[in-house]
């Protein structure tokens, strides 16, 4: 039986290693030249956290590691909404616009702003320093049991 199965699984697992290693190779890359920056997070519970990110990396990239509650089920594929997050009225123009797939996901975030973005897909750059990105007090969670994935 696993004689029949393992064919289909290595040809399965060559292509999802194809896809990821230019992904693995610009993140070894970015990590040469990237520069530190402060993020501040404003917590469901009111509460702010100020953590360390990296430029060229995400919101949630920098979220995941500082342990900050968003979950990211797609994990930046821009396949859900649960990186919903709110920017301030003064930093949205600091990230480039969204995309229509992302305006498209957005509309199914709860509690939706003017400000509302997906945390996947806001880039950070040196201008970024110290930005403020709220995490919204309702969230669409794709895990039934609470788990939060890191990557
Ligand atoms: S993590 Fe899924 S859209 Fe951002």
């Amino acid at each position: 039986m696993n004689f029949l199965i393992q064919p289909t699984f290595n040809r399965n697992f060559k292509q999802i290693i194809a896809k990821q290693k230019p992904k693995i190779l610009f993140q070894k890359l970015s990590n040469l030249t990237s520069e530190k920056i402060k993020i501040i997070f404003k917590l469901p519970d009111g509460s702010k956290k100020t953590v360390e990110g990296k430029t060229k990396e995400t919101v949630l990239d920098v979220a995941k590691r500082s342990d900050i509650p968003l979950e990211g089920a797609c994990e930046g594929n821009l396949a859900c909404s649960t990186c919903h997050c709110y920017l301030k009225n003064e930093h949205f123009d600091l990230f480039k616009e969204p995309s229509d797939r992302e305006y498209d996901l957005l509309d199914l975030a709860f509690a939706v702003k003017q400000t509302s973005r997906l945390a996947c897909q806001l880039v950070l750059q040196k201008k970024h320093d110290g930005i403020e990105i709220e995490i919204p007090k309702t969230q669409r969670n794709m895990a039934v049991d609470g788990y939060i994935s890191k990557h």
